[in-house]
């Protein structure tokens, strides 16, 4: 057994009969310990249990929160979520501990989105870059750092999938595709957990936001959702499967209504699939006060009703709301849900808080030490920098204007916009890094532009101006003169523009997706000094910028990279890093084209040419994307020959391999992202154009080929129909290999 160290003393002869059974948190081990301790629990302290109360931040609507040691001390508080102040975690957990009849442990939980105390790129950045080993380490990172901070559960991650990138929180997902969804759910719960929870560096992860969240109307965040229970299967729950699937400890219920029914009362959703279909033993956690929003809903009377409604569904623990605080214990006494109930919601939190090693060590995550040795580790920054290099997508690369390099043809460079150097507004960030506080935050930690790009073109012998402009709410005539006159001056412009880091997130949908604040014009008035220039965007979702798409030479979206945006643009703009993301979303001509995803059914009518009447079209706009789903250039180029595949025909049992050999036709290395699609030509009901069933990403030196493999069985065939019923119909598929989901090689089989 461990030594105990001497403050503990006291809670290790208390625990003493817990301690001697916790040499390893086995299932049947931690099942007997909760047993124990539940048949010692009243039904007070069991709903206390259920209850998690914020803490110093809020990341919600207001909350009532009474002296909240208080509230620990009389055994009313589970968990914990969003507390920075370390120390204070600390006193809170002692109060736990010591203070309480039963001792049990908090829990602590926080939004963990993009990294903790060493920001990363953005999630959706992250997906971009199509490298899962690279997302699991960066929650590994994420994760060490939390846990040295005293956290020990992240919300996190985000597996919504959207079609709507109005919504905010497109930002906090991996896109579009439930496939590449998936696998990226995968990586992050992988990465937060590790394989053993109780260790000081990992985290409980949280699936969020159960269900169909990123499907609201209008794209306006906590609105209604509906769709068909097809459409729910086949795209929103394959990341969450995924997640249940690869050990994610909790769910998180989502604010919105599914077909009437809210989220964290749905017994469809929490009971029946995600604990019945899947078999999932996890804790479900409500969204913020989510419990009592049913009641906002119309769902529910009070808080009695609203109690009774969640816990029966399956949801659990009650975030922020106390709806549970003041309702269960009535709707118990009205015999609305029984005692069965209430405990099993109740093991499901012990069960969490064991496998966390809180009971072995109450303090294990609150080592003074350890966090100081963890948090802001040099390399962490090295592996942000890396991601947000590799995440960058080239959109545009006319004459092959970039890699900037000194020989060429340009000397003076004038790099202008908003984020040319930014301090302020959680820019190259988003609201999602509560780890650094909320509003007031150590913004010298954010390598700008101006701090990198600028000295390391000077080192290559460039003459470089830095001059921000439309800081404000809107561009005004002094920023575009401001503009103007830098780009004269020069022979090159680099235009920082995009969105504000604190838009970036929960609860900042836009209507329109076009480049706020003017931005689109400023690019347009600097054109007028007839220089070239590469349009770099600090963007949290699509944007449409048609006169910059169809006028700008380079265009390259860095997203929100995180603390090394500097670094990582110089790495991309110098040639040090070939840029190898693609999109993991697909960016519309404009925002009327909403929603507009590459997995589409197709139409009975398609539209063959702009204005065709009597077709599934507009009379002023293609149907076409600006930049299609799995789209994203290199620095070198790629081609594709040779799909094969091994038979023409398959039984159900057999595994279809597709193989094509891509070629580096350019002059430099580079990674590819290589993308397999299949279509199923006719089955019972209409299926997607395409959709997405492998990926891998190679790197080619110049000249050099390389086969890809992709297998498909059954299963990748197979879909989920209006009756709710999961199979494969015999017939003929195609299937689709190539570099974006465009532009791709094809060939046919069929399934006997
Ligand atoms: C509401 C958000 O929807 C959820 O994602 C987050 O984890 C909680 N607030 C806690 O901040």
């Amino acid at each position: 057994m461990k030594k105990i160290p001497i403050r503990l003393l006291p809670l290790a002869i208390c625990f003493l009969p817990l301690a001697l059974f916790a040499q390893k948190t086995s299932v049947q081990n931690i099942d007997r310990r909760v047993e124990d301790l539940l048949a010692k629990m009243t039904v007070d302290e069991k709903i206390g249990q259920l209850n998690q109360a914020a803490g110093d931040i809020s990341t919600g609507t207001d909350v009532k929160q009474d002296n909240l040691l208080n509230q620990i001390r009389a055994g009313r508080v589970s968990s914990v979520i969003s507390h920075t102040n370390f120390s204070n975690k600390i006193t809170m957990q002692r109060a736990a501990v010591n203070e309480t009849r039963l001792g049990i442990p908090l829990v602590f939980g926080f939004d963990v989105i993009h990294g903790y105390k060493t920001i990363f790129p953005i999630p959706l950045a992250q997906a971009a870059t199509w490298n899962m080993a690279a997302i699991e380490a960066s929650e590994r990172i994420a994760a060490a750092e939390a846990a040295a901070d005293g956290q020990n559960w992240a919300f996190s991650p985000m597996v919504d999938i959207t079609h709507d990138p109005r919504w905010g929180r497109v930002m906090e997902g991996a896109g579009e595709d439930p496939y590449l969804g998936s696998r990226v759910a995968e990586a992050r719960v992988r990465g937060f957990q590790g394989d053993d929870l109780s260790l000081p560096n990992t985290l409980a992860a949280c699936a969020k936001h159960y269900a169909a969240y990123g499907f609201p109307e209008g794209g306006r965040e906590y609105n209604t959702v509906d769709m068909s229970d097809q459409r729910l299967r086949q795209t929103v729950l394959p990341p969450f499967e995924a997640a249940a699937r690869a050990g994610s400890a909790t769910f998180m219920n989502a604010f919105n209504t599914l077909n009437g029914v809210p989220a964290s009362m749905n017994k469809y959703l929490v009971t029946d699939i995600l604990r019945g279909e899947w078999g999932w033993k996890g804790l479900v956690v409500s969204d913020w006060d989510s419990f009592g929003e049913t009641i906002k809903h119309g769902a529910a009377e009070d808080d009695a009703d609203a109690s009774a409604k969640c816990l029966s569904a399956g949801s659990d623990m009650d975030m922020a709301g106390g709806t549970f605080q003041r309702g269960l214990k009535k709707a118990l006494e009205q015999g609305r849900v029984t005692q069965a109930q209430l405990d099993e919601a109740v093991r499901r939190v012990l069960r969490l808080k064991f496998s966390l090693g809180l009971f072995d060590d109450p303090f294990r995550y609150l080592d003074p030490k350890r966090r100081e040795q963890t948090l802001e580790k040099p390399e962490y920054r090295q592996a942000s920098r890396a991601m947000a290099a590799e995440s960058m997508v080239l959109l545009k690369n006319d004459g092959g204007l970039l890699p900037l390099n000194a020989g060429g043809p340009f000397k003076k460079i004038a790099i202008i916009g908003p984020y040319a150097d930014s301090r302020g507004n959680k820019d190259y960030m988003s609201f999602w890094t509560l780890g650094l506080g909320m509003r007031q935050y150590d913004s010298t930690k954010v390598v700008t532009p101006a701090m990198a790009l600028k000295p390391a073109l000077e080192a290559l012998g460039f003459e470089v101006t830095i001059t921000p402009v439309c800081l404000d709410a809107a561009c005004t005539e002094v920023d575009y003169s401001a503009a103007l006159n830098a780009a004269r001056a020069a022979d090159l412009v680099i235009a920082c523009i995009g969105e504000r880091g604190i838009d970036c997130g929960e609860s900042r949908s836009v209507s329109t997706l076009e480049l706020p604040r003017g931005q689109e014009r400023l690019v347009q008035i600097a054109a007028r000094g007839n220089k070239p220039a590469v349009v770099v965007l600090f963007n949290s979702r699509p944007l449409s910028f048609p006169w910059i798409s169809e006028n700008v030479p380079a265009i390259l979206v860095a997203w929100q990279p995180g603390f090394e945006a500097g670094n990582a643009l110089t790495d991309v703009l110098t040639g040090k890093v070939n840029p190898s993301a693609k999109l993991p979303v697909t960016f519309p001509r404009s925002t009327g084209q909403i929603p507009m995803y590459y997995n589409h059914l197709g139409t009975a009518r398609p539209q063959t040419r702009l204005g065709e009447i009597w077709t599934s079209g507009y009379l002023d706009l293609p149907n076409t994307p600006a930049y299609p789903f799995g789209y994203g250039l290199s620095y070198t180029t790629f081609s594709y020959s040779d799909l094969k595949l091994n038979k023409s025909v398959i039984n159900k049992s057999e595994t279809l391999e597709a193989s094509i050999t891509v070629t580096n036709t350019g002059k430099v290395a580079g990674e590819e992202v290589v993308q397999c699609y299949i279509r199923d030509l006719f089955a019972d009901i209409s299926r997607p154009v395409k959709e997405l069933k492998g990926f891998e990403k190679i790197k080619l030196a110049p000249g050099e080929s390389r086969t890809v493999t992709f297998k498909l069985k059954e299963k990748d065939l197979g879909y989920w129909n209006h009756q709710s019923k999961f199979k494969a119909d015999a017939g003929k598929f195609k299937v689709f290999v190539g570099g974006n989901s465009s532009e791709v090689k094809e060939a046919e089989f069929e399934l006997k």
